[in-house]
């Protein structure tokens, strides 16, 4: 099938160094992809070219979040990006980022699309985007993510598209696309449930700023998501057995209400778990659709899904690419400020689950800093999700590095979510929930349902102290 319908848009075909050739030292460049999915896969490559053959090139990168080695590794390794915004996962650029080679800024995802069409990152010279083809009437089709490539389309002053034959032709449809204007003039997002589609499948993109096309057929490199462990099971064990007395309680409704799961092998457990629950009429209105969200759908059990990225194990992905039209009117793609919009998420009353590095007796979290001082990802959509959630759930095991370390210390080194948007914190030794509850309250309660059993003696002595030292309510001494 011919991917780029319009004529005038296939005049634009050139070659991937004469692409590339349009940006230069100094520039602003977006780039489209989301966890590893639909980010461009040459272009990066030959900027890499001209640093090596000495050129001086060094561009601020703006991505929607993480894209896969042949971008974000290729270029940190290159050394041509001198600025990053959004979120990344690539160890090279992780690397870069801590030797403070790379500015790393870190920020909300729902955020970009504003802040770039606000003008909050300056001027945009140029997006790279990859899509699944053009329309006759010059659309852009998306790849299997959306994240900010309307806005890309926006606010960039030209656009190279890598039209890329390995996206399956089948994700065509799957996209709702709206743009939001900016405020005073921001539109309401009329989403009541996850599946309903409120925009077009397409991306309306001006002729005139598409500089250059190119044809690839280069794979996604995203990661294989870790085989559920020991820890990941009893997590989501505890979580399912919370849903369940819930209900029991009357606290939630039966179905739940859509569920956001975050990043990671963790994350992807609990769905899996659930699976085989008797939790039926699921729905998921979350950021990335991981495997367990396929899973899900495929034995009933998720009846719709929104997200703005299909980040799919290398090891499924052709099985679930091959049969993709079957999922036609129960998955939804949005751009990521829709998908991860706070007014959504909150009208829905979005279970929200995310993962964090360490939490602290008084429930704040650290999803991003080791140590405090060493980034690991960035926050992506956790905060999103965590504060417009109508139940916020955070899990971790109970220790890292081969049990050396208590994921629950007395304060964090790096807080991303403080104790107000923490109502439910899960390890595999236990589940806490802090709602209502006061400062001490919730130490007890952390260490005695999550601690690792070695550890709680030392968090109890901390607890003991504080308490000696401060009459106040809110009083774990610093
Ligand atoms: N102290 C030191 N290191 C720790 C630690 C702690 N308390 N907890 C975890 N780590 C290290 C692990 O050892 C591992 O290191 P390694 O890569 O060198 O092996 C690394 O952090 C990742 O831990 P892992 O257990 O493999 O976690 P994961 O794959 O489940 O990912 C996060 C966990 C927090 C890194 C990941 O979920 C993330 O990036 N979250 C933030 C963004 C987010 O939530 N997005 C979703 C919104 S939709």
């Amino acid at each position: 099938m011919e991917r780029i319908r319009s004529e005038i848009i296939r005049q634009k075909l050139t070659t991937p160094e004469a692409a590339a050739s349009f940006i230069k030292n100094g520039m602003t460049v977006g780039m489209s992809g989301f966890t590893g999915i639909g980010y461009p896969k040459v272009i990066p490559g030959e900027l890499a070219k001209r640093k090596e053959a000495g050129e001086d090139l060094k561009i601020t990168v703006i991505c929607g979040a993480s894209m896969g080695d042949q971008s974000d590794g290729v270029m940190a390794r290159a050394g041509i990006v001198s600025r990053r915004y959004g979120f990344q996962s690539n160890k090279d650029m992780r690397a870069a980022i801590n030797r403070g080679e790379i500015q790393f800024v870190d920020m909300h995802l729902s955020q970009i699309a504003y802040w770039m069409k606000a003008g909050y990152f300056g001027k945009v010279d140029l997006a790279v985007i990859e899509v699944a083809g053009v329309t006759e009437d010059g659309s852009l089709i998306c790849p299997c993510a959306v994240g900010i490539i309307p806005t890309l389309v926006r606010c960039a002053d030209r656009i190279i598209l890598e039209v890329n034959e390995k996206v399956p032709a089948a994700v065509e449809g799957l996209h709702d696309i709206i743009d939001l204007d900016l405020a005073p003039n921001t539109q309401p997002i009329m989403i009541t449930s996850p599946g309903q589609r409120v925009g077009t499948p397409y991306v309306k993109c001006d002729p005139d700023k598409i500089v250059a096309v190119i044809r690839t057929a280069d794979e996604n490199m995203n990661a294989e998501l870790k085989a559920p462990d020991d820890d990941m099971i009893a997590i989501a064990e505890h979580i399912v057995n919370f849903f369940n007395a819930e209900i029991a309680a009357g606290r939630l409704p039966n179905p739940l209400p859509p569920l956001q799961s975050g990043v990671g092998g963790v994350a992807n457990a609990v769905l899996s778990q659930l699976a085989k629950s008797n939790l039926e009429n699921l729905t998921v209105y979350t950021e990335v659709a991981q495997d367990a969200v396929f899973d899900l759908m495929d034995a009933g059990k998720v009846l719709s899904a929104s997200a703005t990225s299909m980040t799919l194990s290398p090891s499924i992905r052709d099985g679930i690419y091959a049969r993709l039209g079957d999922y036609q009117g129960r998955l939804v793609l949005r751009p990521q400020e829709i998908s991860n919009a706070p007014e959504v998420i909150k009208r829905l009353g979005v279970i929200a689950m995310n993962t964090a590095i360490e939490f602290d007796l008084e429930g704040n979290v650290n999803s991003t800093h080791v140590g405090g001082t060493s980034l690991m990802n960035g926050l992506g959509g956790s905060g999103d999700f965590a504060r417009g959630s109508g139940l916020s759930i955070f899990t971790t095991a109970s220790t890292a590095k081969a049990g050396t370390l208590s994921c629950l210390v007395p304060h964090v080194s790096h807080v991303d979510h403080t104790e107000h948007d923490t109502q439910i914190i899960v390890t595999e030794q236990g589940l806490a929930d802090l709602r209502g509850l006061t400062a001490y309250e919730r130490a007890d309660l952390l260490i005695e349902k999550c601690a690792h059993p070695k550890f709680k003696a030392e968090l109890r002595e901390f607890v003991a102290e504080s308490r000696a030292k401060a009459k106040a309510f809110h009083a774990l001494a610093r």
